[in-house]
């Protein structure tokens, strides 16, 4: 069998060419390289004297789902994803509570594929194919759906919950998933919209008003997914403040129209996942059982950690790397990728770097955290620019502040 190679192309806005004239532009530059390695990005400085190409695309992504090996492209079946980016940015959906006049925002609409999470999916990285699953098991529902097939005899459907502890990457890979699927799926669906709800801020002060305010936030949403060529992916993010919000309630600490307003958020959500063109994202730091209904019946529930010492090793050095390219760690060198047998890499700035990831690892530091390490290196540990052995030295020295200013938080 022939291996599969999703090749994702960003058209410049500008460009008026059709998406078969890109092809033919994109195909022979292709062909030239020879082999084709899953992950590489290819942006303007790589299209070298391709000048139609380079006035119409303005950066190609290669993927396979299921492997990282190199591929001889003239052996591989291509498949074309040719976007562009919204660059309108998110619409702020408000709300004014009548009894205040304060205003709120109920939730955020972005229009997909965003400038703004663009690279979003590349740049999170984990040990299990927790990406490609998700993505896979996303396209098999709508695959299900358009067979026709009987929800009543095979039990599927379209919510994902990702838990974990704080930290880990759930907001960002739900997003990065949204704006995967608008581009795997636009022939399906030539137009995405990824909804963010702030079920945390509906419900922490606006009792009163919320039941109001949750019938008339599904109303627009009824508006959205009333087109059927639209894929309408609603975030919930910590779904588990609908939980304590009801227990809440339930003790009798909140007004009863609280419990009320949840229950129509979530007896909306539950009619929402039925729509063969809605999805619904959940997200939780609590890692037990959410005691949240509808969440129960997601199929889709993956565990996010913190990075292992692989992916932290990968976080940082996509860091590094950066830093080198925006010339805050020079002179340019090269940090060896991860093994594929998981050992440290054999000396230099990669065996220190190592070291690092190692030490984060074993005290299961965050992602967030770890991103914001080259940052602390760069403020307190070093003056001005650094080589690449004494800048990993630096993130060695924020890497044991940061371990100790969490203890100091927890005692
Ligand atoms: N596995 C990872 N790979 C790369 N970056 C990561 C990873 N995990 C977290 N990050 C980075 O950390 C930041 C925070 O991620 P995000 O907000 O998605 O986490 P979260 O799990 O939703 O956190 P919380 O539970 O606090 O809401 C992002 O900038 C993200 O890029
Ligand atoms: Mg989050």
């Amino acid at each position: 069998m022939k291996p599969v190679l999703h090749i994702e192309i960003v058209q410049r806005s500008q460009s008026r060419a059709n998406k078969d004239g890109i092809k033919e532009l994109v195909r022979p530059f292709l062909m030239n390289l020879v082999s084709l390695c899953p992950g590489a990005i290819l942006s303007e400085s790589d299209l070298g004297e391709y000048h139609d190409l380079k006035e119409h695309v303005q950066m190609i992504t290669v993927c396979d789902i299921d492997n990282d090996t190199e591929v001889i492209a003239s052996e591989a079946v291509l498949v074309y994803h040719i976007y562009k980016l919204d660059t309108f940015g998110a619409e702020t959906d408000t709300m004014t509570d009548s009894s205040t006049g304060e205003e709120f925002a109920a939730a955020e609409v972005w229009a997909l594929p965003s400038q703004e999470f663009h690279g979003l999916w590349e740049s999170l990285i984990y040990d299990t194919k927790l990406k490609e699953d998700t993505v896979r098991f996303v396209e098999t529902a709508f695959e299900f759906a358009d067979r026709g097939v009987d929800p009543n005899i095979i039990g599927w459907n379209r919510v994902v919950l990702l838990h974990g502890p704080p930290g880990t990457g759930k907001t960002s890979l739900c997003r990065a998933l949204a704006q995967k699927l608008s581009i795997r799926l636009a022939e399906r669906f030539p137009r995405v919209r990824l909804v963010e709800i702030n079920a945390h801020g509906l419900f922490s002060k606006w009792f009163a008003e919320s039941g109001k305010l949750v019938a008339r936030l599904f109303e627009r949403l009824e508006e959205i997914v009333a087109d059927p060529r639209l894929l309408a992916c609603v975030l919930v993010d910590e779904v588990e403040s609908l939980a304590h919000a009801r227990r809440a309630a339930l003790s009798g600490l909140e007004p009863s129209d609280s419990i009320r307003a949840v229950n129509a958020l979530l007896t909306q959500l539950d009619r929402l996942r039925r729509r063969p063109n809605a999805l619904v994202l959940t997200t939780s730091n609590v890692t037990g059982a959410i005691d949240v209904a509808f969440v129960d019946r997601a199929d889709i529930k993956r565990r996010v950690g913190p990075p292992s010492a692989r992916a932290a090793y990968e976080i940082l050095r996509g860091c590094c790397v950066q830093l080198m390219m925006r010339g805050l760690v020079t002179p340019r060198e090269a940090l060896p990728a991860p093994r594929a047998d998981g050992a440290a890499p054999a000396g230099g700035p990669g065996a220190a770097l190592w070291a690092v990831a190692a030490a984060a690892a074993a005290r299961a530091v965050s992602g967030r955290a770890l991103r914001r390490l080259p940052f602390l290196a760069r403020a307190l540990h070093v003056r001005g620019d650094a080589s690449l052995p004494r800048f990993v030295a630096a993130l060695d020295a924020a890497l044991r502040d940061h371990l100790a200013d969490s203890a100091a938080l927890q005692d």
